[in-house]
């Protein structure tokens, strides 16, 4: 399986950055660094990523009146390299929504604290402060909300009597490296997981009118209530290995027209007849939007045409 394309983003020593480059380096890792972007060109990060063939750029410290086109650049550099993904690491600043939907759901960050709590700066002190058993750290999808995403992994790393800010700061730090290669290395693959692709492809059939869920055959199986059915989800099915879509084809001869276009990707599933095709979702670089025009066509082809006119008016909407 090809490896996920990283973007680091730092503003300082890069320490997490490095862990997630040395991660990078084990062969069963399932990303790798194909930038490292700064916001100085000083950032100490930069150079360590360079001297290990990474390519880097550091911008010139934006000011207010440029930070819109600072993340712009920015945006425009992260994806000339290829990345699809996107780790914040140390990245010290306020990221415009603009930029954050750009990497909807794709963009991660590490924060020093167990959230909810402690968003913001001085997340040690503040946890000291408070008195509390455990400080830690969390890496959370990053939306427009400072700090505020849904949270993926957390480590708790225990306060010690007479802890200061920064030997809390050092010990939170090693737990970092951690967490982050792992958590980023689960994300990266979740998308290769039979049950994530399940629960997308529920996502978008149930959104359909009228449909529902049942398991058929031992399969997942949507249809429409008490009507006929739109979609199978195989996995392993009769222990063959093999991670599937079936969907109803939209045309007589199409089963075959996509069989010959894409071989790899598309089969006539056994027992199902001319009119279903099999999707290959093991395959990997899923199209997902693909995916659900595909779902919904499939929903049509069963629909009654009542439900097919309330469709038709929903969509002219
Ligand atoms: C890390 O402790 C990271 O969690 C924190 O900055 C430090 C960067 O160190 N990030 C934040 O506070 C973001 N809100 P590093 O440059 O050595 O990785």
């Amino acid at each position: 399986m090809a490896k996920a394309k990283i973007a680091v983003l730092i503003s300082g020593r890069g320490s997490n950055m490095a862990a997630l480059l040395y991660a990078a380096k084990a062969d069963d890792c399932p990303f790798e660094l194909v930038l490292v972007a700064a916001d100085s060109p000083d950032a100490p990060g930069l150079t360590l990523a360079a001297a290990e063939g990474v390519p880097v750029i550091g911008f010139p410290k934006p000011t207010a009146k440029d930070k819109s086109q600072f993340f712009e650049a920015l945006d425009l550099r992260i994806r000339e390299s290829g990345a699809t993904y996107v780790a914040l690491a140390g990245f010290m600043r306020i990221l415009p929504a603009s930029f954050v939907s750009g990497w909807d759901g794709r963009m991660l960050n590490i924060h020093p604290s167990l959230l909810p709590k402690y968003k913001g700066l001085d997340t040690h002190q503040r946890a000291i402060d408070a008195g509390d058993s455990h400080a830690g750290c969390s890496v959370h999808i990053v939306t427009a909300e400072l700090d505020d995403g849904p949270v993926l992994a957390q480590t708790p790393v225990a306060i010690l009597p007479g802890d200061s800010a920064d030997s809390l700061a050092a010990r939170i730090l090693i737990a970092e490296h951690q967490l982050y290669s792992r958590t980023l290395a689960a994300f990266v693959t979740r998308e290769q997981q039979p049950e994530w692709m399940l629960n997308r492809v529920r996502e978008i059939a149930l959104a359909l009118p009228q449909a529902d869920e049942v398991i058929s055959h031992g399969m997942p199986c949507f249809g429409i209530e008490k009507g006929k059915k739109f979609a199978w989800f195989t996995r392993d099915h009769h222990g063959d290995g093999v991670v599937a879509l079936l969907v109803k084809t939209t045309a007589p001869d199409e089963q075959a027209t996509l069989i010959e276009a894409d071989p790899d990707r598309y089969y006539r599933p056994a027992y199902f007849g001319t009119d279903w095709v099999g999707i290959r979702l093991d395959r990997g670089a899923n199209d997902w939007n693909h995916i659900g025009d595909r779902l919904r066509a499939s929903w049509r082809q069963v629909a009654p045409k009542k439900l097919l006119g309330l469709m038709d008016i929903a969509e002219d909407f």
